[in-house]
């Protein structure tokens, strides 16, 4: 067994603090991964905190995680001692169902494996994230790091790069095409960096004014306050799509009003509460609402080489994982720029 030290959530209210546990010897097909780095999502704070219903503790949150190959099992094929290496939200899945022989693992007819939250496979082990310096995972669910990427901000394209690049490429985001990325936060900045690269007209829709100057640097060629009608009038049905990114509870209306003819919102955001949909504001302009999970394993390598190609990482603030809970205070005030990412050295200390 591997000794493992890592920060835990014990209950919904009390902060995270230091746990030991162990992580499992290398099966044949596993990689031993010593972290370097993991980025802080939304969804481990709403895990934390139970927001979702679903907690299971000691829960040790984290799934954008990045660090370097130090041991892999005896039929690991593309991972060798000193890579870098890379794991997101899932490290398992059924392999054998339809939507997992086409690399859609996220939408597992069994269920998805997740990396944390969740028993693995063998239905008694409790599956531990990446907020912790070791982790051990089967290689289909371990992507290959390009060396030119800064490691710390690659940490985020794990979660909030994959969750925010195949919707918009699902949506077949393009030249051509107006984008509206609603949320200027992990998830958003990162919708706004692919909307750009891949050639649209892009918005960002937030709830706070003092990001404008952030969101024209990271590429939107418009900004708009949320809290101000007579902005969002002007925006009314002028988008094709509508990235929802959003964490807080939230009305629909407004953001489906900015939808053109056969406009359609992606939903990424997971609110506590659900939101209220009118379907008047679906029929007119025949609009629809699509949800999207991560992404699939050869989609997430794929992100990852589009991002090693453009040079495309997350604009973070490393912090040493004793910030933790600090971090998330921040976060629900809405002051992330634009993402958290744990130095896992400060657990080595
Ligand atoms: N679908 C998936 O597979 C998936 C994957 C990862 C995360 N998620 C979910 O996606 C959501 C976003 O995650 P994140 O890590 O990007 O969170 P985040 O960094 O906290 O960003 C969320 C952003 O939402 C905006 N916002 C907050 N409260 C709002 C309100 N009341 N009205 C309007 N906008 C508001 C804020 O942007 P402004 O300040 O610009 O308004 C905030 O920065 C979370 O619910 C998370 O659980 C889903
Ligand atoms: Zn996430
Ligand atoms: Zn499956």
């Amino acid at each position: 067994m591997i000794a493992t030290n890592a920060y835990a959530a014990f209950d919904p209210k009390s902060p995270l603090a230091p746990y030991q546990f162990e992580r499992r010897e290398p099966r044949p097909g596993d990689v031993v991964i010593e972290i370097l780095y993991c980025g802080v999502c939304h969804s481990d704070l709403h895990q934390v905190r139970n927001e979702w219903g679903d907690a299971l503790y000691p829960m040790v949150p984290g799934h954008e995680i990045v660090g370097k190959v130090v041991r892999t099992g005896t039929d690991v094929k593309k991972f060798k001692p000193g890579d870098m290496a890379a794991v997101g939200v899932m490290i398992d899945s059924c392999r054998t169902c339809n939507n997992c022989q086409n690399h859609l693992e996220q939408y597992c007819e069994d269920g998805m494996t997740g990396t944390y939250n969740t028993l693995e496979r063998d239905g008694i082990t409790l599956a531990q994230g990446g907020y912790a310096t070791t982790i051990v995972t089967d290689e289909l669910f371990v992507y290959k790091l390009s060396d030119k990427l800064d490691p710390a901000g690659a940490a985020p394209l794990l979660c909030a790069g994959i969750t925010t690049y195949s919707p918009l490429r699902y949506a077949g985001v393009g030249p051509g095409m107006r984008v509206a990325v609603v949320g200027l936060g992990g998830l958003g900045h990162m919708g706004l960096k692919f909307a750009h690269a891949f050639g649209a007209e892009v918005a960002l829709i937030s709830s706070s004014p003092g990001k404008e100057a952030d969101a024209k640097r990271l590429g939107a060629h418009h900004f708009v306050l949320s809290t101000d009608n007579a902005q969002m009038k002007k925006f009314r049905t002028y988008f094709d799509v509508v990235l929802n990114t959003v964490s807080a509870n939230h009305d629909y209306h407004s953001y489906l009003d900015l939808l053109g003819l056969n406009g359609r919102m992606l939903v990424v955001g997971l609110p506590a509460e659900d939101p209220r949909v009118s379907p008047f504001d679906l029929l007119k302009n025949r609009r629809s609402i699509t949800g999207s999970m991560i992404g699939g394993t050869q989609e997430t390598q794929a992100m990852l080489d589009f991002c090693a190609e453009k040079n495309i990482t997350a604009d973070v603030e490393v912090i040493p994982i004793q910030q933790i809970n600090e971090a998330y205070e921040r976060m629900l005030r809405n002051d992330v720029r634009y993402r958290f990412v744990i130095d896992m050295t400060s657990l080595r200390q």
